[in-house]
C-alpha cells in the first residue's frame, strides 16, 4: 500500500476526494433484507448518481440526461408497482398511505423529465429532493413494511 501511495504521491488527497465526492453513496442503513426490493433500491441510488455526475459535468450531454431520466422514471414506476403488488397481496394496512407517497414522487421525477425535454436543466437543488426523497422514503415509508411482510407470511 505505502508503494501504491509513493507512485501516486501528490495525486492521495486529490484522489481520496474525487472518492468522497459520490453523491448519494450506498449506506447499508437502506437495506430492507427483502433481496429483490434491496437490488432495486441500489439501481435507483445508482441512476440517481449518474444523474448527478452527467450534470455535474461542464458539458453534459442532454441526450445522456434524457436517458438516465426516462430510466429512472420507468424503472421507478416498476419498482412502485411491485411494492404496490406485495401491499396487496399481504393486505398491507398502509397501502393508501404508502401509495400516495409513491405517487408524489413518479410526479416528481416525471416533471422533472418534462422540464428536461422542455431544454430546461435540472438544478442541484432538484437533485437534492431526489436524494433525500429516496433516503426519507426508504428508511422510514418502505422499512415500516417490512416487518408487516414478516409477520404476515413472507419467506
Ligand atoms: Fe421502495
Ligand atoms: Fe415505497
Amino acid at each position: 500500500m505505502s508503494r501504491v501511495i509513493d507512485m501516486i504521491g501528490g495525486n492521495l488527497p486529490f484522489l481520496i476526494k474525487a472518492e468522497n465526492k459520490m453523491f448519494m453513496p450506498w449506506n447499508d442503513e437502506l437495506l430492507t433484507g427483502i433481496s429483490e426490493i434491496d437490488s432495486q433500491h441500489k439501481w435507483l441510488v445508482e441512476a440517481t448518481n449518474r444523474l448527478h455526475d452527467e450534470l455535474s459535468k461542464p458539458q453534459s450531454d442532454p441526450a445522456v440526461v434524457g436517458d438516465i431520466l426516462e430510466g429512472l422514471v420507468d424503472y421507478t414506476f416498476n419498482h412502485f408497482i411491485m411494492e404496490e403488488e406485495l401491499f396487496e397481496r399481504f393486505g398491507y394496512p398502509e397501502t393508501a398511505a404508502h401509495k400516495a407517497q409513491h405517487n408524489v414522487f413518479t410526479a416528481k421525477i416525471s416533471g422533472l423529465l418534462h422540464k428536461h425535454e422542455d431544454g430546461e436543466i435540472a438544478s442541484g437543488e432538484a437533485l437534492e429532493l431526489l436524494k433525500s426523497w429516496l433516503i426519507q422514503h426508504i428508511m422510514k415509508t418502505d422499512k415500516a413494511y417490512v416487518s408487516f411482510f414478516g409477520a404476515n407470511g413472507m419467506t
